[in-house]
């Protein structure tokens, strides 16, 4: 490595004749006097390496065997230490057979040349000898460059890993914040959905918990007709918000059935649909909701309102809504809290006038689901507990409400952190006097 950088590409191969014959050395130096080699010559085995310790591109040596002091074959053995890479060529007369032998053997001697030598076979022998250094040597370079570059890849795609592995950390870093402000967001949403649906239903006392029970039938129907999970959502939140177009009714109209209204009042009515729509329709990602809730009192035969849509031409949302949307309205009214059976009977006289035929199988069972529990809970011992003394899993056995008679949780609904939380800090704001009614919900 050292001696390689010492030499420069265009540097001549040197080529070092060793003879104790000054006059057998002149004789090479004028042979090889045209050919692009720098020679080196001398006198004695010592002499000749010394000159090898300060000349690093000696490509072939080529020694005489018979000098006093060190002979060839000695001279060979010590070159083959120092310039491992030159090619080393013995001069013998014919006698010395053992000489060669030795030669090839512990100089590693690459040939012989038998003295008097033919001058264009010694010329000849060199270059070759010439060419085979320099090949190697180049060779050697290249490899060296590629063991250099290939060190630098290594090292760059080291590198390049631990790029792409610390952006890949800060990607999932930054898409866990996301998914979290999303769920943080969608909370927040439903949230302020829900808050909205109940400040109607503040006003209107007697139709209190109306849209989560809309909300809760529409959304098993729903699932159950494995509708896609956005029209889930536009469900949910459209059977929260289906009649938030009545807030512009005066009071009074609020507190009368639909049949007990006059023409004008039935008039004014009728609107809230539409209302309803419009209200939210500035929000663009409730639109799709806002056209759920402009056809909820559509009716199958066409004979609902505002646009008198039937069949399939009314929104599959909209007919989903509006039956489970009459069936509140109808257990409601009844004398016996939770006949659900008897609720139905009336809803299904309403098939395919009123209600789809398509959905109300749906609807049986929702209720069905809906009212087991209901009733499986009627029987367990109910408690009354402070606000602090509230588990996750527990059972809300009765509406929960503010102290000015907000509507917090509806009875039914499964205790969990982001509600007890909620309910906590309402607590707070709106102390209520009463305890909360639970039951432990059992599997
Ligand atoms: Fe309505
Ligand atoms: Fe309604």
């Amino acid at each position: 490595m050292e001696t390689a950088s010492k030499i420069k590409a265009d540097d001549p191969v040197q080529i070092l004749f060793v003879d104790d014959e000054k006059g057998v050395l002149q004789s090479l130096r004028r042979l090889f006097i045209d050919e692009n080699y720098e020679v080196l010559l001398a006198n004695s085995g010592e002499e000749a390496l010394e000159i090898l310790k300060y000349h690093f591109n000696v490509g072939v040596i080529v020694s005489d065997q018979r000098m006093p002091g060190m002979t060839g074959v000695d001279f060979l053995k010590r070159a083959k230490q120092i310039a491992p890479d030159s090619l080393r060529i013995l001069l013998t007369g014919y006698a010395d057979i053992n000489a060669v032998v030795d030669a090839i053997n512990k100089g590693g001697a690459y040939r012989y040349i038998t003295k008097p030598w033919k001058d264009d076979d010694l010329i000849q022998t060199v270059r070759e000898a010439e060419k085979y250094y320099s090949l190697s040597r180049r060779n050697r370079e290249l490899q060296t460059v590629v063991e250099k570059q290939n060190a630098e890849l290594k090292h760059w795609n080291s590198e390049l890993e631990y790029m792409v592995q610390e952006q890949t950390l800060e990607l999932q870093k930054n898409n866990k914040i996301l998914e979290d402000l999303n769920v943080s967001l969608k909370r927040n949403f439903k949230n302020t959905i829900i808050v909205f649906s109940s400040l109607l239903e503040l006003r209107d006392k007697k139709m209190i918990n109306h849209s989560k029970n809309i909300a809760e039938i529409s959304v098993k129907i729903a699932r159950a007709m494995k509708l896609p999970g956005i029209d889930q959502e536009a469900i949910t939140v459209s059977s929260l918000l289906h009649d938030i177009g009545k807030i512009g009714i005066p009071d009074i109209m609020l507190l009368k059935e639909f049949e007990e209204m006059d023409d004008r009042e039935k008039k004014e009515y009728m609107l809230h649909p539409v209302r309803g729509q419009a209200a939210i329709d500035s929000v663009p990602t409730l639109r799709k909701a806002g056209i759920l809730i402009r056809h909820h009192h559509e009716w199958f035969n066409g004979e609902g309102f505002p646009d008198s849509l039937a069949g399939e031409g009314i929104p599959l949302g909209s007919r989903v809504i509006a039956a489970a949307d009459y069936f509140e309205r109808t257990i409601r009214k009844m004398e016996t809290d939770n006949d659900a059976a008897v609720a139905l009977s009336h809803v299904k006289e309403s098939i395919g006038s009123r209600i789809d035929p398509q959905i109300y199988p749906y609807l049986e069972s929702a209720v069905h689901e809906m009212y087991a529990k209901m009733r499986a809970n009627a029987g367990m011992a109910e408690k009354e507990l402070s606000v602090n003394d509230i588990r996750e899993g527990m059972l809300i056995s009765r509406d929960v409400k503010s102290g000015t008679g907000v509507n917090l949780l509806a009875r039914g609904t499964v205790l969990d952190t982001i509600n007890i939380e909620a309910i906590r800090r309402y607590y707070e704001l709106d102390p209520s006097t009463g305890g909360i009614f639970v039951v432990e919900e059992q599997e």
